[in-house]
């Protein structure tokens, strides 16, 4: 079953190289994919697509099509496109650290250390927080932390390995510790942004920016927050992280419908309008895939989180996915990007379908992607 998905994910893929040349998607209006020239925060899905296929099947079309996209974030890098928020690992890791992990191409390690020193600027000493977005005068987002950072932490983790340079661990370390002592809630639940005041450090309180309310659990927040602390764990064994990424895991588990797949906020009220999030779910199952693998055979959580993987990407390949419409662009339908605001509530996300890619790939061929180097 993971093999006929991933073989149609790839004839899609293959597609989309001929369809997109060398622009770059990002969501979905109207069932075609919005593109760009590498300028936006979700740039490196593509290009961590194009690495995967090509490990998955050695086929030099996928391996070119990577190359491509890893010279377009040189020049990203080299000009400074929009690089002026956390989503930096989210770009470089999954393109040109992908390279470096691939082909060991001391060209892209160089870019991806690049990388992280951006990513670097961006901590703030007052408060102690990585900020998400704009420079640090940013009236409206200044003193603000995000849930969705911890996947751009593996990217400081990695630089610290790569050059022994103890810097770019410790703010690594001190993100992750501020993101679960303000972001993550009493009941496992978590705030998708927290707000500092910018002169003092002073912590002022969680909000909002795609979810429901500002109280609310929005489902990708919750979903970044479960592989992030678990990526955490691998770099650290910390076993506060692992704990966290479990109870954030099981939060998630626990408010999913009949079908497996979140509703995009779990505090939105439920009817038959209600959007799915279909791209948090895919999150989910790759992180639980990760996570898993950190859980002895006697963890009573272990057999549970199996199940309900298999039952989450199940319900995705069955229920969510393109199987079957061979001119799709999109691999996985029903993701949501931004409800409130109204921008593709219910469409393909790039990053949807590089989870769910990356998770058939890890179930089918223990292929694990790029966050990390073995
Ligand atoms: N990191 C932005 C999002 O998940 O929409």
């Amino acid at each position: 079953m993971w093999k006929h998905a991933i073989e149609d994910a790839m004839m899609k893929i293959r597609n989309n190289v001929e369809r997109f040349g060398d622009r770059f998607p990002h969501v979905s209006e109207n069932g075609k994919y919005e593109l760009n020239n590498n300028e936006d925060w979700t740039n490196g899905f593509w290009s961590g697509m194009l690495w995967l296929s090509y490990e998955y099947s050695g086929d030099e079309f996928y391996r070119e099509a990577a190359r491509r996209t890893v010279e377009s974030f040189k020049r990203r890098m080299e000009q400074h496109i929009v690089l002026d928020h956390h989503d930096i690992g989210f770009l470089y890791t999954l393109s040109s650290q992908a390279q470096w992990i691939v082909e060991r191409n001391e060209e892209a390690k160089q870019l991806t250390l690049q990388a992280a020193d951006v990513l670097m600027r961006r901590w703030r000493e007052k408060g102690e927080y990585i900020q998400a977005w704009g420079l640090p005068d940013n009236a409206q987002h200044g003193g603000r932390m995000i849930i969705d950072c911890l996947l751009n932490l593996p990217l400081l983790f990695w630089a610290y390995e790569q050059t022994g340079n103890e810097r770019y661990r410790e703010i690594a370390i001190k993100q992750a510790d501020q993101s679960r002592r303000y972001l993550v809630r009493g009941d496992d639940s978590s705030y998708h942004t927290f707000v500092f005041n910018t002169e003092t450090g002073e912590p002022l309180g969680g909000a909002t920016h795609q979810g429901y309310t500002n109280g609310s659990t929005w489902a990708r927040g919750q979903a970044w927050g479960v592989y992030g602390f678990t990526l955490a764990y691998r770099y650290t064994r910390n076993p506060l992280y692992l704990d966290t990424a479990k109870r954030m895991a099981n939060y998630f588990l626990e408010q999913l419908p009949e079908d497996h797949v979140a509703y995009w906020d779990f505090n939105a009220p439920v009817d038959v309008n209600t959007y799915r999030d279909s791209s948090a779910s895919a999150i989910v199952a790759a992180g639980l895939i990760e996570l898993i693998g950190h859980l002895d055979d006697s963890d009573p959580d272990r057999a549970e989180y199996e199940e309900k993987l298999k039952l989450s990407m199940t319900s995705l390949v069955d229920n969510y996915s393109t199987i079957g419409e061979d001119d799709a662009e999109g691999l996985l339908k029903h993701g949501s990007y931004y409800v409130r605001g109204g921008v593709a509530p219910d469409d393909y996300m790039i990053w949807g379908d590089y989870y769910y890619l990356e998770a058939l790939m890890r179930m089918d061929k223990g292929i694990k992607g790029y966050w990390y180097e073995l």
